[in-house]
């Protein structure tokens, strides 16, 4: 059973090694302008040289306005692109797969990105920031989908072997996407299908910079966990238009900035309380073609099988885990573990550089170290 999480998968044209995601992680190590660096490097050949099939960046914005956190790395112009080559030229000995996840924070834009005017689909306060955001003029939403387009085209000019649009965690695409910050009457709102139609639209945007053969994924919210939110009956026809309209892999997570920490939940301690995502996951594969990818508190090795052998999904990822231990899937693979350490503390966000947390308390390193 163990051989079914170490077999090859395609995702469209690209062949990975086996069904370990490091999902999208900001990592916080850019520099002052938030170009990515080489300490970021060595973080994704660690997770390389541990075995992970295919990594997904961390968030990077495609317009200053858009970053949602600090220390976050940029993809909004064609001068960033040389430090990612380094990246990727840093991976090349390894069958490791690399894909650059883009994004637009929208309503959860950090106020320094856009000078404390955020824009978003509708006028739906963000609690975190304190702010309502303007709502986007038709020509706004076309001037996003083109800023996702170039990202795109500068991901593949950068060499990653892939893009993903971020349309989860309550961001922009996400906030399109769910009727409880998406009021809008236009052709941008109201039935799923308006409120899906920019993640169409994106994606044939994205096709046009890239063409057919660069892999497109998405990850997806199944679930806002909040009252008015998504729910996973309508991101299971989102999922259904996304693969028709050429995705290439869906991850399934959930959980917007207003039910945080949904996406990320802290009480994982037991292996009924893993893979929260799971059941979702599985109402999306049942629904597409493209492969899926699980997301969302996955730590044993028997859940991982499970995710697998039982169709819910065809490759499992994770994020906590690996910042703790980035040699996680060797030592799987080995039988040298059964499960991940991570204790899922949600502690391991650093404006210095992300790291476990009880790690760090072991080494005798502060809060501020
Ligand atoms: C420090 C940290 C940073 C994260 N950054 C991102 C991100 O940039 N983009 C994203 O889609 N998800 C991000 N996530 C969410 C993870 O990708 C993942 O969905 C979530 O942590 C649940 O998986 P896990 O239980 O394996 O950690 C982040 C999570 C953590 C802990």
């Amino acid at each position: 059973m163990r051989a079914e999480l170490f077999k090859p998968i395609r995702l469209g044209t690209m062949q990975v090694p086996n069904r370990f995601v490091r999902s999208a992680t900001n990592e916080c190590l850019t520099d002052k302008g938030d170009y990515v660096t080489d300490r970021l490097a060595d973080l994704y050949e660690a997770l390389a040289r541990g075995g992970v099939g295919l990594i997904i960046t961390g968030y990077a914005y495609v317009r200053p306005d858009g970053k949602s956190s600090t220390s976050q790395a940029a993809i909004y112009d064609d001068k960033f692109v040389p430090a990612y080559k380094k990246i990727i030229e840093r991976l090349r000995p390894y069958p490791t797969r690399i894909v650059l996840q883009i994004a637009h924070g929208g309503r959860q834009s950090i106020p320094s990105a856009c000078n404390g005017s955020p824009t978003a689909p509708s006028p739906v306060p963000y609690p975190v920031t304190k702010l309502t955001p303007r709502e986007m003029t038709e020509g706004d939403i076309k001037e996003i989908i083109h800023c996702f387009a170039q990202a795109a085209r500068r991901s593949r000019e950068a060499g990653f072997h892939g893009v993903q649009l971020h349309s989860a965690h309550g961001y922009l695409l996400s906030q399109f996407v769910s009727p409880f910050t998406n009021k809008r009457k236009d052709t941008w709102g109201g039935g799923v299908e308006n409120r899906a139609r920019i993640l169409l639209e994106v994606l044939k945007a994205c096709r046009k910079e890239v063409g057919k053969e660069f892999p497109i994924l998405i990850k997806l919210n199944s679930d806002d966990c909040i009252g008015d939110g998504l729910k996973i009956e309508d991101a299971v026809k989102i999922a259904s238009m996304l693969g028709k309209a050429g995705i290439d892999a869906v991850e399934v997570s959930g959980g917007i900035g207003d039910s945080f920490p949904s996406a990320c939940r802290s009480d994982v301690d037991s292996p009924g309380k893993e893979a929260y995502f799971a059941t979702n996951a599985q109402k999306i594969k049942k629904a597409i073609s493209v492969p899926v990818i699980c997301v969302g508190g996955i730590r044993s090795r028997e859940v991982m099988e499970s995710i697998i052998s039982t169709k819910k999904a065809d490759m499992v990822s994770m994020s906590r885990p690996f910042i703790r231990e980035p040699d996680l899937v060797e030592r799987l693979k080995k039988g040298l573990a059964e499960k991940a350490s991570c204790i899922s503390c949600n502690q391991c966000w650093h404006p210095k550089g992300i790291r476990c947390a009880q790690l760090a308390k072991k080494q005798g390193l502060g809060d501020r170290d």
